[in-house]
């Protein structure tokens, strides 16, 4: 399938370059709302450069990878279902979830397919932890927690400003990995409680190019909760952009027979640790793994990252007439629990979701096989 991208920004070459991993899309052409950006990501990837309008009426191109900034997404989504082609957006869905029922809405009428981002759960971590939990090796989970924890975005990303705005902050821009690895381990939420919190009003950039510039702070950067989920287990969950240092595990499951620990579901492998009741911790690694294997740097280690298997498998399950496992209904769903952290800390009281999702099917390394170049 000929694909194009909207958005040629800091995350775009991840997913230029993902038709060199992945056997069966090919980006073909780009566009940006600052014409001049996507004119210089197409030289350097060998696309055609397009505006918006000229890449949503390109008939040689079946579906747009949306890789605008949060509050574009929506507007991107939308119209490349109004223009009859798929969409495959990078996260979140959109800003709010009465935004991401209308994109639902739309899509159901054009009978077009929206998928969207995180993936990282389909890495050899996820499938890992997944199997492991299928098993019931530690029987079933009970209880858990995840943190994330840090000190923002505005020492790294050359445009951080996007990260402190409605749409973004720490659950809905990182938070969307953990909830969306829970949601595949343990299946739908039911219910949240938080309290949120901002420390500083105002941020200060420290990268290049805006640095030293001021950004004014619109969302919450500290949430800490508690997500009951549909079977009853318990996730206890602190997110921030508040802490410079901390020496808390990402997600831990705690079962009837034992726990586990995953690592940073932003990443598509590393190590887990398995105990079973009281036994010594069993390390197990996700190296040799097809979506496991280290394969790029970050922050001076080798991290796997197979951006776009999401897309691979929404594009196969598109050719099957199947769901696909980064499906609207997964977004939807992981967007309402990000939404209801936000609104039960506002309104001091208990959200109860109203969307449900199966959880994915899992992806073993024979499917995965099929779909690498
Ligand atoms: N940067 C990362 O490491 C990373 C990782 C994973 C996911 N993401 C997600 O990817 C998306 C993009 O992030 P980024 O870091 O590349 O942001 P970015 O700000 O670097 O790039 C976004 C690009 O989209 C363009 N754009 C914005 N609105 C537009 C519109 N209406 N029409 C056309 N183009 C428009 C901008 O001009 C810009 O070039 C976000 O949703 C983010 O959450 C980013």
């Amino acid at each position: 399938m000929n694909v194009g991208i909207i958005g040629c920004g800091n995350i775009a070459p991840v997913y230029f370059n993902s038709h060199k991993f992945y056997n069966n899309f090919k980006v073909t052409a780009c566009a940006d709302i600052v014409h001049e950006v996507a004119k210089k990501s197409a030289k350097k990837h060998n696309v055609k450069a397009q505006t918006v309008e000229e890449i949503l009426l390109n008939d040689d191109i079946s579906l747009i990878i949306n890789l605008t900034v949060p509050s574009s997404h929506k507007e991107i989504i939308m119209r490349s279902l109004e223009a009859g082609k798929h969409c495959y957006s990078e996260k979140p869905l959109a800003i709010n979830f009465k935004d991401g029922l209308a994109i639902n809405n739309l899509a159901k009428e054009k009978k077009l397919i929206v998928g969207c981002a995180p993936d990282t759960f389909l890495g050899g971590a996820g499938q890992k932890a997944r199997e492991i939990i299928d098993s019931s090796e530690i029987g079933n989970i009970v209880l858990g927690t995840f943190n994330l924890m840090s000190h923002g975005m505005e020492h790294w990303h050359p445009n951080p400003d996007f990260f402190f705005k409605p749409g973004a902050g720490p659950v809905f821009d990182v938070g969307v990995y953990y909830i969306t690895q829970l949601v595949n381990l343990l299946g739908s939420v039911e219910r949240i409680i938080s309290v949120s919190g901002t420390a500083t009003e105002e941020r200060i950039i420290t990268s290049k190019p805006n640095y030293g510039k001021k950004i004014k702070v619109e969302t919450p950067t500290t949430l800490m909760g508690v997500m009951e989920f549909t079977n009853k287990s318990k996730v206890q969950l602190f997110a921030s952009w508040d802490v410079w240092k901390h020496k808390h595990s990402t997600i831990e499951l705690y079962g009837l027979n034992g726990s586990i620990v995953l690592p940073d579901p932003n990443y598509f492998g590393g190590e887990l640790l398995l105990s079973n009741k009281d036994s010594d911790w069993q390390k197990i690694n996700t190296d040799s793994m097809l979506l496991g294997t280290p394969n790029s740097e970050d922050n001076n280690a080798m991290v796997a990252n197979y951006r776009g298997i999401g897309l691979s498998d929404m594009i196969d399950s598109i050719k099957k007439n199947i769901q696909p496992r980064c499906s609207i209904d997964l977004a939807l769903h992981v967007l309402e629990i990000m939404e209801g952290i936000l609104i039960s800390s506002i309104n001091e009281s208990i959200y109860k979701i109203t969307t449900h999702c199966d959880r994915p099917e899992s992806l073993n390394e024979e499917e995965i096989r099929s779909l690498k170049v």
